[in-house]
């Protein structure tokens, strides 16, 4: 055996014993029926899409064919098992790469039109072609992953029955949108109390973190509404490096007010949502709250909404309970 030989043999063993960590593909093991009705504590309309239409996006949101060498699916980073989100700081994307920011949720997504950190998309139908073409995410372009679903005859046959057409860019992302437009989380005990006066749908620890929430908190200001989001962009210091904020919102708008801004995001799921923040740099709830007690990370732009909050331990943890109570989902009534 020549040198050479085992020089491949060898390199051959260690990539065996080195596998390149490849994205999970989460299976769908969702309800076989999404609901077309909002769980009670949401307003307003999901986007209006057909059967068809949606059954069409599920399929292609856990399909690596979106990917250019089939190992990545919008589920890898948007996991079901986590809310819709990564479960890590940054998620692997296509040939072992990181992304630069922390997979959000897709809960509610359907009830607000910005989509991403900074808002760069102006719709989910916008958004769900931007992962395709990320050279981190799924490596791809949306020409390519419409020639690849052009050799599948189940998916001509699928496109055909949605839109009475052929698969092309608009289609493709209305069909990713209607599925991810359904993905929806509310219905928890906070929603019970608020909705129905019921008192005992919390416990004392959970009614005094809502109340911290709605007081002293300030949190209310930015995450109100039935989202809990005000789907605005503010300046909290998150990723700002020795008072110097990152461009965040600014780098879209152009804006200089806009510096180090990222948009709001829902406080539905947490338990299921962790680490938190655009740089997944808060791992627990706790590191939240701690966060906000010392009012935000300084720098130049800081949102006005911020200062140190007076908060006892105790509060503290009544604010995580009521964050918590917010996570839970109650079964129909
Ligand atoms: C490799 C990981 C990865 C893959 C694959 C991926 N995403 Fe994402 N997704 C992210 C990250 C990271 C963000 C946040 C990016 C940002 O804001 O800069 C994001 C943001 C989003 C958002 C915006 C949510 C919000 O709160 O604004 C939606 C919607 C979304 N993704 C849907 C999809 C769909 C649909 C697919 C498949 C076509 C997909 N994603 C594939 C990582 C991924
Ligand atoms: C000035 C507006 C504002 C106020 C006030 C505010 N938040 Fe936030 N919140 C944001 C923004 C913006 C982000 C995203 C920051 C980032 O990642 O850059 C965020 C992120 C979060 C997250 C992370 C969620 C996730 O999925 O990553 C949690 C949890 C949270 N806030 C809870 C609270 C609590 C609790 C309070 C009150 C103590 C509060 N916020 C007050 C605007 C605000």
């Amino acid at each position: 055996m020549g040198a050479r030989t085992l020089w491949i043999l060898s390199l051959g063993l260690l990539s065996l014993a080195l596998p390149q960590e490849r994205p999970k593909l989460p299976l769908d093991s969702l309800p076989e029926s999404l609901g077309e009705t909002l769980p009670a504590g949401l307003e307003g309309e999901l986007p209006p899409a057909g059967q068809a239409e949606i059954a069409l996006g599920r399929r292609l949101f856990f399909d690596p064919v979106l990917s250019a060498d089939g190992s990545v699916s919008c589920a890898s980073c948007h996991d079901p098992a986590r809310g819709f989100a990564g479960g890590e700081r940054f998620s692997l994307g296509i040939g072992g790469q990181r992304t630069l920011r922390n997979s959000p949720t897709l809960f509610n997504r359907g009830l607000a039109e910005r989509q991403m950190w900074d808002g760069r998309a102006d719709s989910l139908a916008a958004q769900a072609l931007l992962p395709i073409a990320d050279p981190r995410e799924m490596g791809s372009s949306v020409e390519d992953a419409l020639a690849r679903l052009g050799r599948s005859k189940e998916y001509a046959a699928a496109f055909e029955a949605a839109f009475g057409g052929p698969a092309n860019p608009e289609r493709l992302g209305r069909a990713l949108a209607a599925f991810v437009g359904r993905l929806t989380r509310a219905n928890s005990p906070v929603d019970r109390f608020r909705i129905e006066n019921d008192f005992a749908a919390l416990s004392r620890e959970e009614r005094a973190g809502l109340w911290f929430y709605e007081s002293r908190g300030r949190c209310w200001k930015c995450h109100g509404g039935p989202n809990f989001s005000d789907e605005k962009f503010h300046n909290t210091g998150v990723g700002a490096v020795e008072g110097v904020p990152e461009p965040g919102r600014m780098a879209i708008t152009g804006l200089s007010q806009d510096r180090g801004r990222f948009k709001t995001p829902t406080l539905r799921g947490l338990d299921l949502t962790a680490p938190y923040m655009h740089d997944g740099s808060l791992s627990t709830l706790e590191d939240v709250v701690r966060f906000y007690r010392e009012g935000g990370r300084e720098n130049a732009d800081l949102a006005p909404e911020l200062a140190p909050i007076e908060m006892t331990d105790e509060d503290a943890a009544h604010l995580v309970a009521f964050l918590r109570a917010l996570s839970r989902e109650l079964g129909a009534r």
